[in-house]
């Protein structure tokens, strides 16, 4: 037998005889998630709640997308590349400060809004007639439900008002910042507003509430 052969085979015996097993745990998805990146721009996404995004906007088919909370703009642009390529809207993507990626600014279906969601007007979203919401701003509970009053009524039956990151109780992030978070604010939103459900297809689709959205898929009914 060559020496090559013999390697080989010793590497593929290794390979099968040693524990290839998949290993990772919430805190290590958590750091990763904050080095994600798309197209280049930072995106601060779970890879499990990437995918469920591209689902739900191949499903909602949006012409209007609002997300509260762009940071760098990654999100904003994987969310119109999304629509561009299915051939449906746009994104109103708004901050309180602006330090967007070059590609965002390109980008012809995005739009910057600065001074926080509190100065957006709603004006900004006439015309549009199927419209989703993604809340993943400051994920302090009384922002979160100010900002849920504010825009869930835009929402089109069947389409989604989605609150970010309720896996903060998970993490032991101090949930004194957030005054409670967005997992308690998805909790009172579903149980005094009977026009959204929770939507458990999405929240427990790669298992239950493996995403870092928990209780977060608000769908309009
Ligand atoms: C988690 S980051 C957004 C990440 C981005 N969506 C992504 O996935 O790459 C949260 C952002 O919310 C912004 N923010 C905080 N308060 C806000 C407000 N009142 N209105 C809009 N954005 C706000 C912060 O400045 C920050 O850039």
């Amino acid at each position: 037998m060559s020496l090559l052969k013999k390697v080989f085979n010793q590497f593929r015996s290794a390979n099968v005889n040693s524990d290839i097993v998949f290993q990772t745990n919430l805190k290590l998805i958590e750091k990763a998630h904050h080095q994600t990146s798309y197209r280049g721009v930072t995106m601060v996404k779970c890879p499990f709640d990437l995918v469920l995004y591209q689902m739900i906007i191949s499903e909602v088919c949006p012409d209007l997308i609002i997300e509260i909370g762009t940071k760098k703009g990654g999100s904003a642009l994987y969310f119109a590349d999304l629509l561009r390529n299915i051939g449906c809207g746009e994104v109103h993507t708004i901050d309180i400060e602006q330090a967007v990626d070059e590609k965002v600014l390109k980008a012809k279906n995005i739009t910057l809004f600065e001074g926080g969601w509190q100065n957006y007007l709603l004006e900004n979203c006439q015309g549009f007639k199927r419209i989703m919401v993604i809340d993943d701003g400051s994920h302090v509970y009384d922002e979160v439900l100010a900002a849920f009053e504010k825009f869930n009524k835009l929402v089109s039956v069947g389409s989604y008002y989605i609150i970010e990151d309720g896996i903060i109780d998970q993490l032991n992030i101090k949930k004194a910042w957030y005054n409670g978070g967005p997992l308690k604010a998805s909790l009172d939103i579903l149980d005094k507003e009977p026009s959204f459900v929770f939507d458990k297809k999405y929240n427990d689709f790669f298992g239950p509430n493996a995403t870092f959205n928990p209780l977060g898929y608000l769908k309009k009914v």
